[in-house]
């Protein structure tokens, strides 16, 4: 039996951080009912295409185990099904701009009205305050959520993350956020509102750098490499390029074929615990003794040295053979590993967290299974859905529109019944 086998989730989000949230709670077994504008549905559909005329990755990749369903929730009609739908389910997830579902006539209050037991999840730039009607982007996200402020070098721009913290990092929040509420719900019989502003969800994955900004107070950042080159630190908590985020200094280093290969690069970690490991391992015991060098105390301030007397050995070896070398001594290391590497990787094939699905439209494609585990459910990533495929199923099987009544409602301009409906 999956975990959340009997909870029916209205699928109002669209782009990443919503699908991201909504997409979890179908792996996790959920029904999810993707509510999608007739003709075009979720704009991801047609972004970044590969396949012309196919659904794109973009989709496809974040919309995993869904339903869809065509409905114009502007059209009168439509407006009778949506709050058929509001009566059928558990969660509303949205992610629209603020106010949009004020305007399209479903307040929260409407909403209760309709559903007492009701779970009003929403994905918002901002939370309440000065910025709280602004759209925002991922990017965005990053930037207002601390994150770009901390990522890069000290003397370079600002950077975002390849990472997508401010959508799919919101997502978690959000999907984190409707499992409290459901178990709120089994005890007290109500439902709630719960929302994940991006802005918030950031700034709590950037708590470190936040623990840093006070930390400044008393003093340098002496873990910082731009304390050990002499830079004064300003006012803020700086940017610390590949500096480790903790007590115990670490850095991108080269590795073997560096010269051509833009991955062929490892973390490493001189962690105090494994400090004689290291000594031996890169040709210098004499390190272990040395009173310049045998605490991490003194080994602060020169970090350029160790860390360059480490990389003259890890450019003799591939990021492979580095992390062969280092894990039977404990010396925390990981190899960057490129997106085409990711894809081929054994280990997270078998773990179900890379999963090759098929697709009518597109044939196969790669993608992200889920990366929670739970020894009692397995997960299967089916397909995302085509648009409109389970428009009549919807209406028919979850909402009970028959006959007449469910000849009225497709024949209103409310919904769309996509050609591949009974395509499987
Ligand atoms: N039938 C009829 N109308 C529909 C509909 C449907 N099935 N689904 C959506 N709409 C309407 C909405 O009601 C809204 O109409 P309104 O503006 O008249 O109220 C309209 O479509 C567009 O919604 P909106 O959310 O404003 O889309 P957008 O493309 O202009 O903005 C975002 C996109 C992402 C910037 C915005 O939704 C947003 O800021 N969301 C919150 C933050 C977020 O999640 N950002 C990250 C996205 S990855």
């Amino acid at each position: 039996m999956s975990a959340l086998e009997g909870i029916r989730i209205l699928d109002f989000t669209h782009v990443q951080s919503g699908p991201t949230c909504t997409q979890l709670l179908a792996w996790l077994g959920a029904d999810v009912i993707k509510v999608e504008r007739p003709g075009s549905g979720d704009a991801t559909r047609k972004q970044l295409i590969d396949v012309p005329g196919a659904d794109s990755l973009y989709f496809t990749m974040l919309n995993h185990n869904k339903r869809s369903i065509e409905l114009n929730t502007k059209n009168v009609a439509g407006k009778e099904v949506l709050k058929r739908l509001i009566r059928e389910c558990d969660v509303l997830v949205e992610n629209f701009a603020p106010g949009a579902l004020d305007r399209m006539g479903f307040s929260w209050e409407r909403i209760q009205k309709i559903n007492p037991k009701m779970i009003l999840a929403s994905i918002k730039g901002f939370g309440k305050g000065k910025y709280e009607d602004c759209k925002v982007y991922e990017n965005v996200a990053q930037c207002a959520g601390g994150a770009a402020s901390t990522t890069g070098f000290p003397d370079g721009l600002p950077l975002v993350t390849g990472a997508q913290i401010g959508d799919s990092g919101t997502g978690l929040h959000l999907a984190l956020g409707i499992t409290a509420a459901l178990l709120h719900r089994q005890r007290t019989g109500r439902g709630q509102k719960v929302l994940a502003p991006m802005q918030d969800g950031v700034v709590n994955l950037c708590r470190v750098k936040l623990r840093d900004q006070q930390r400044l107070k008393s003093g340098p950042l002496k873990e910082y490499s731009q304390h050990a080159r002499g830079m004064k630190f300003g006012s803020a908590t700086p940017r610390a390029g590949n500096d480790s985020g903790g007590g115990q200094p670490g850095r991108i280093l080269k590795c073997k074929g560096w010269e051509t290969d833009p991955n062929a690069y490892t973390y490493f970690i001189t962690q105090a615990a494994v400090w004689g490991n290291i000594c031996d391992l890169i040709g210098r015991p004499e390190w272990k003794d040395d009173p310049n060098y045998a605490s991490p105390e003194v080994r602060i301030s020169r970090l350029d040295a160790i860390f360059d007397a480490i990389e003259s050995w890890t450019q003799t070896k591939t990021k492979f053979e580095v992390m062969d070398a280092c894990n039977p001594l404990n010396i925390p290391v990981g190899p960057i590993l490129s997106m085409e590497e990711i894809a081929a990787d054994e280990g997270l094939r078998r773990s179900g967290t890379i999963v090759e699905v098929d697709h009518p439209e597109r044939g196969k494609y790669l993608t992200v299974g889920c990366p929670i585990k739970l020894s009692e459910v397995n997960v299967e990533v089916k397909r995302a859905p085509l648009l409109g495929e389970h428009t009549h199923e919807i209406l028919s099987q979850v909402l009970g529109f028959e006959g007449e009544e469910l000849d009225r409602i497709l024949n209103s301009g409310a919904v769309g019944v996509s050609d591949h409906e009974h395509s499987g």
